[in-house]
């Protein structure tokens, strides 16, 4: 890594993700420059970040570019360059055509390529030797998610000397699924190059104990793996969460209840509205949710002119054909249902196929009666813990898929299979015409879930346990 000189060694914390945690913003003079994006992570770690000299490695979401290290806020910021091939073979291929559709159930089928894996395990590597150039002697590095399975090793290979964390933001497939990848092997061995892998949910954890039970051989007990060369390995569940008092702070301004009376008077003041926010995937259950409120609306059930559905849906990795297809299928949908019962000025259905800031999703929590969440399968969900940490009045409700990670901890909500139309259809009616105070029992319930395990928490507790991580010679060091 040429372009690092002048930046060996000058971290004691990195954290290591597929993207940067920046936004490119075009500056009036046509130059361009860096804004830290509006992500949880980077929230949560900024402080930790900047206490420690940190470094964040990652990349910044264009091929082909070759940008040298820059400070911003504190926060050394290090991107990765990623060639045009390999952002078809390693991001859009095996990261989303193989391990994302592989963890998630196989909603879609995952197709295995030799080449897309060729070029997995050579950005892993530079990802690997770029932290290995960061961080100082003894230092803390922080591995993030499913793109980034093999840099645990590498990472331990090239620089015994560091304590290595990994978190997998999205679900852990059980054996069965896991055992179809060709490089299962490779993929365990990679995650035990870290002293710690973390994972959302405690059945996420208890899949990869079992499966390098299975597959490495390994002993293991409990949350325990121990290596043939004496070192030791926990695997846990670290569920992660959101700056909880920022949305709840942002939903009590005015301006944010004054934006989601201006959305209820635009949406022609109905009785209900209920809400979907997720970024265009297979894996969020939206054809399933749509077609269960749309038979509701095609049946009489409810009249469009009291109950409509916003969905906010932003574009996500448009260059994959699953998502392309998923698209149509949406698009096709809403069609149909809008077609069917809608009347002039009044479509039961409004979706949205872009992104918005902060303060209008706050807007539309704080406008929504029902919120519906009902995944195939997901890792945590965040958008069910925002919903929640926007209603402080108690109001309102949460429709959530019971295989979101998210179900785990909030179980108040009305949990929903989401393969069971039926199932949803009547749960969303309950979910309207509970009373009051049945929904402000259950709201209350997850408010002092979500408000008091925020992001922070999560942060610490993972960085806590990393730092006294036992070194394998006995001596235990501290950042
Ligand atoms: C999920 C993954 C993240 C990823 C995000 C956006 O939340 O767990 O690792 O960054 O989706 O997807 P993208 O492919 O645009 O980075």
């Amino acid at each position: 890594a040429k372009s690092l000189r002048g930046h060996e060694h000058s971290a004691s914390f990195v954290v290591v993700a597929n993207r940067l945690p920046v936004d490119r913003v075009q500056m009036p003079d046509g130059s361009t420059a860096w804004r830290t994006s509006p992500g949880g992570l980077v929230t949560a770690l900024e402080p930790v970040l900047r206490k420690h000299g940190g470094a964040w490695i990652g990349w910044s979401g264009a091929p082909d570019e070759k940008i040298d290290p820059f400070d911003l806020d504190g926060i050394q910021l290090v991107p990765v360059p990623i060639h045009d091939q390999e952002v078809k073979e390693y991001y859009e291929g095996f990261s989303n055509a193989t391990l994302w559709p592989l963890y998630h159930d196989v909603i879609a089928t995952p197709e295995f390529h030799r080449e897309w894996w060729d070029s997995y395990v050579a950005v892993n590597q530079r990802f690997a030797e770029y932290a290995a150039t960061i961080a100082e002697e003894d230092g803390l590095v922080w591995v993030q998610d499913y793109q980034l399975q093999l840099v645990p090793q590498m990472l331990r290979d090239l620089r015994p000397d560091l304590r290595i964390g990994f978190f997998l933001h999205v679900p852990f497939p059980p054996v069965e699924l896991f055992t179809q990848l060709p490089w299962r092997r490779r993929i365990l061995e990679g995650l035990l190059g870290a002293d710690i892998v973390g994972f959302q949910t405690t059945g996420a954890a208890q899949n990869f104990v079992r499966l390098v039970r299975q597959r490495v051989g390994s002993k293991t007990h409990r949350d325990t793996i121990y290596l043939d060369d004496g070192r030791t390995v926990v695997a846990k569940a670290f569920p992660i969460s959101i700056d909880s008092s920022y949305f709840e702070d942002l939903a009590r301004k005015p301006s944010t209840q004054a934006r989601a009376d201006e959305i209820r008077a635009s949406l022609g003041n109905p009785k209900f509205v209920l809400l979907g926010v997720d970024r265009l995937d297979y894996t969020k259950g939206m054809p399933q949710r749509l077609r269960a409120f749309g038979e509701l609306a095609q049946q009489g059930i409810l009249d469009p002119a009291d109950a409509v559905f916003v969905q906010v849906a932003p574009p996500s990795r448009e260059r994959v054909d699953q998502y392309r297809r998923l698209r149509d299928e949406i698009d096709r949908i809403v069609g149909r249902i809008n077609g069917d019962v809608g009347r002039i000025g009044q479509p039961p259905i409004t979706y949205l196929h872009s992104s918005y800031p902060r303060e209008e999703m706050a807007a539309l929590y704080r406008a929504a009666d029902v919120m519906v969440v009902t995944p195939l399968r997901d890792g945590m969900n965040l958008v069910a813990k925002e919903y929640v940490a926007c209603r402080y009045e108690e109001t309102g409700a949460l429709v959530l898929s019971e295989f979101a990670g998210a179900s785990a901890e909030l179980k108040q909500a009305y949990l929903v299979n989401p393969y069971d139309i039926n199932g949803m259809k009547a749960t969303m009616l309950k979910a309207i015409s509970d009373t009051p105070k049945e929904k402000a029992k259950r709201m209350r319930a997850m408010r002092r879930q979500v408000m008091e395990h925020d992001i922070d928490k999560w942060a610490q507790c993972f960085l806590e346990d990393l730092e006294t991580v036992r070194e394998p010679h006995g001596k235990r060091t501290r950042p």
